[in-house]
């Protein structure tokens, strides 16, 4: 019998990260955050002082990096990552190096091999449309710019981070308008994906919504 897979996209704050793990949580399978690699890739780059627009030198440093997905959690190149990489910082930078093709072969071909490995939900941009475009089980979460920036800046001021709501809400557009323009596996639903416009939905909610489409998919 194939692997149940479980793609998950939309645009930044849509409550992709939240919503998956607690679905993943409640069927018992993995959780990939298909994003948190291509920030990886973007935090690994300002580390090592590479301009991302100098996109020979970061296509170079996939070549000798190692990103997995375990547990849960995000590898790189052996070293378990946390909240490193969800600076405004990072974030500012990762659609830029999320647009260069070569990277996204790189992490397309691990993505499927990860989500190959059982049972899985994935949340990113392009799941659904291009990493495993086959699956029946298909959602595109969104809600306003306004509530996404305005849900993103409260869990950065509640870990502690200084920010202003509107340097997020602005990295929020900023982000999908590069993520839906480019080339190559844009932010974009899938004809089959179900919509879900999360605004004024509770995480209990879209958790309950999500999950009842799964079982009736599943049919
Ligand atoms: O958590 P948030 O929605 O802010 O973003 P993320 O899921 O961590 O993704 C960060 C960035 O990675 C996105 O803005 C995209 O540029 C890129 N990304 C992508 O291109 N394709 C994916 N499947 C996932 C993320
Ligand atoms: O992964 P993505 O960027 O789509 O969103 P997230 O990282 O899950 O962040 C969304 C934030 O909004 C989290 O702090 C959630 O607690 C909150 N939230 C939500 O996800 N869904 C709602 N319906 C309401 C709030």
């Amino acid at each position: 019998m194939e692997n149940l897979v479980i793609a998950i996209d939309g645009p930044a704050g849509a409550g992709k990260s939240t919503i998956s793990k607690l679905i993943a949580k409640n069927l018992g399978i993995n959780y990939i955050d298909t994003g948190a690699m291509y920030r990886a890739i973007t935090y690994k780059c300002l580390k090592s002082g590479i301009d991302i627009n100098d996109r020979q030198k970061v296509v170079d440093l996939c070549s000798r990096t190692e990103v997995d997905f375990v547990d849960n959690s995000i590898y790189l190149d052996g070293v378990r990552l946390g909240e490193e990489i969800r600076t405004l910082e990072v974030s500012s930078k990762v659609s830029d190096v999320a647009k260069i093709p070569q990277v996204r072969e790189f992490l397309l071909e691990k993505q499927r091999e990860i989500g190959k490995r059982s049972d899985v939900i994935l949340d990113g941009r392009d799941v659904g449309t291009h990493i495993f475009p086959d699956t029946k089980y298909k959602f595109f979460l969104n809600a306003s710019a306004q509530e996404r920036g305005r849900r993103r800046y409260q869990e950065l001021v509640d870990k502690g981070q200084t920010v202003v709501l509107e340097d997020i809400i602005e990295d929020i557009k900023k982000r999908d308008y590069i993520d839906s323009t480019r080339e190559v596996a844009p932010l974009v639903k899938a004809d089959d994906a179900i919509e879900v416009d999360s605004t004024s939905m509770t995480i209990d909610q879209v958790v309950t919504y999500i999950s009842d489409m799964v079982r009736r998919i599943g049919e």
